[in-house]
């Protein structure tokens, strides 16, 4: 059992104070009946709890996207600078870890959950989960480079990259272009563009296999993936979900 609002903020519905906010505007419903309580006690395996219309689904991990915008570190805290986690409300970071890294200066889709499976599917080198990035970068691209991140490119690692997609969208003295990635290695990004002469300006990552950064979040901003996103990310991984187990 567990108090109603710390079960609204744990299925996503926001902070303390925004989900008190919900219960007084007496939009949250217990089995079928308005319930403006707080403290209400709710069984998470037995009870319904529904908010503004929408289903409040307690699941046993907590999976969250965050765009992250640039100028904070993918890191749990700092001295000095701001985090992910900062953007996070308290009640919810619980044991969530980022699932890889985004440099400080990269905006874009960041996956938070406490599902340990999941998080080590989606990295494990051996799964290639695809990642796509936007990226502005100085210089000019040519239909050629697009061989290049086919063939994959010498970026001083031992091993050269995986084949990779490069689809050019303008091309001048400042470029852009959506890259396609299998693979996650430190700044792989900019060390490519850095092979084929060009520096990256701008870099957003938009996707991570099936999950989409999802276009209504202004940088900063966070939702709870829903049960769609969840279960597509789980069925590509190959992974049994909770909701089939019968299968
Ligand atoms: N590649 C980079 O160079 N930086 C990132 O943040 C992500 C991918």
């Amino acid at each position: 059992m567990m108090r109603l609002d710390k079960y609204l903020c744990e299925t996503g519905f926001g902070t303390r104070s925004q989900v008190k906010a919900l219960l007084k505007k007496g939009l949250v419903s217990v089995n079928g009946e308005l319930e403006k309580r707080p403290e209400r006690k709710v069984d998470e395996h037995a009870d319904t709890v529904s908010c503004g219309g929408k289903d409040a689904v307690y699941r046993e991990f907590t999976y969250l996207m965050l765009y992250k915008p640039a100028g904070v570190l993918t890191a749990r805290s700092d001295r000095r600078e701001r985090t992910v986690f900062d953007l996070i409300p308290v009640d919810l970071r619980r044991d969530l870890s980022p699932v890889g890294r985004l440099d400080r200066d990269t905006e874009g889709l960041l996956l938070l959950t406490d599902d340990g499976a999941l998080s080590h599917h989606l990295l494990s080198p051996r799964h290639h989960v695809e990642k796509v990035y936007f990226a502005r970068v100085q210089g000019t691209l040519r239909e050629a480079d697009i061989l290049r991140f086919q063939e994959g490119l010498d970026i001083g690692d031992e091993r050269m990259t995986l084949p990779a997609k490069l689809e050019i969208q303008k091309s001048g003295a400042q470029s852009e272009a959506f890259v396609t990635l299998h693979e996650g290695r430190y700044h792989q990004v900019k060390r490519m563009f850095q092979a084929l002469g060009c520096e990256v300006l701008y870099l957003r990552r938009l996707s991570m296999g099936s999950l989409a950064l999802d276009e209504s979040l202004a940088p900063g901003e966070w939702r709870a993936l829903s049960e769609e996103e969840i279960s597509l990310l789980k069925k590509e991984e190959g992974l049994r979900d909770g909701t089939d187990e019968a299968n």
